[in-house]
């Protein structure tokens, strides 16, 4: 497979830029997530359990909304994020709310270089938009395996290969379903905030459920659990229609496909 060999300076320049009009966004809701608001969905509550005392690991934590309700919670929490942006603001989240957590600005590939000695963790945790900025789903489930301490656990909560295949006004099929290499697109404002007037490159990769389950089972992870959803608890795609209990379909795809997906895998 080849990689532009850029794809990580493109990817923290667009995640740096979007950080700002996310933290103003009302898809975000930081301030009632400052209030109390937990940023946590129905989905991984289910599958989490009780976190107090669990040392988890957040790849990916964007600017921390998810790893500060993790600590709430009383998990004591490391976010890892490629972007500076959003890790300053998610340390000066945590300062703000004195709700502490452990923050990390690296690229995930190279965390055992910043993070090489540590206890191993009780749990991974990752949700909605992460696996796509991994181009070989192989490393990533190795990074997984080295964190978790035997009997640790994966959540993964992931929007569904499926939607990536679409083009962004769901009317064909533009994209395999397998990964077909780097997927290089202009993304014009964001999902967060359409209207934001910034425009940058993204380079992303899309993984089947055979490659994600299957880099799992590869390095012995064992799956404990696996569902599919017919909504999405966030409104980040054209043409959503809102659901009486809060969450979102894609009016020409309705309840026919799955839209998000979830994996419980435990290290043995
Ligand atoms: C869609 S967001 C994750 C959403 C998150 N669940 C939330 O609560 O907002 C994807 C995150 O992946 C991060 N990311 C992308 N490539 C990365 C990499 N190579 N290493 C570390 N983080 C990366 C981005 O900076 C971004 O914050």
């Amino acid at each position: 497979m080849t990689t532009s060999p850029d794809y990580l300076d493109l990817n923290r320049a667009l995640w740096n830029a979007r950080t700002a009009p996310h933290l103003a966004s009302d898809f975000y809701a930081v301030e009632a997530f400052k209030a109390g608001k937990s940023s946590l969905n129905g989905i991984e509550l289910a599958q989490l359990g009780d976190v107090a005392g669990q040392r988890i690991l957040h790849l990916q934590c964007h600017f921390g909304q998810d790893s500060l309700s993790l600590a709430r919670l009383g998990a004591q929490v490391t976010g890892v994020d490629l972007s500076d942006a959003a890790i300053a603001a998610a340390r000066s989240l945590s300062a703000e709310l004195g709700v502490p957590a452990e923050f990390i600005c690296c690229d995930v590939h190279a965390l055992p270089q910043h993070l090489p000695d540590t206890e191993p963790f009780d749990m991974v945790y990752m949700t909605y938009g992460v696996l796509n900025w991994w181009p070989d789903l192989a490393r990533w489930a190795a990074l997984v395996h080295r964190y978790l301490r035997p009997g640790g656990r994966l959540v993964l909560v992931e929007f569904h290969p499926l939607v990536w295949m679409f083009d962004n006004d769901f009317t064909h099929l533009q994209y395999s379903y397998f990964n077909a290499g780097p997927i290089e697109e202009t993304e014009v404002g964001t999902y967060a905030d359409p209207a934001a007037g910034i425009v940058h490159q993204s380079v992303t990769w899309n993984h089947g459920l055979g490659e994600v389950l299957g880099s799992l089972l590869h390095q012995g992870l064992q799956l404990v659990s696996f569902a599919e959803y017919d909504f999405s608890p966030y409104n980040c795609f054209a043409h959503t229609v809102a659901q009486p209990d809060g969450t979102f379909r894609i009016g020409p795809l309705g309840n026919r496909v799955p839209l998000v997906y979830s994996v419980v895998a435990v290290k043995p």
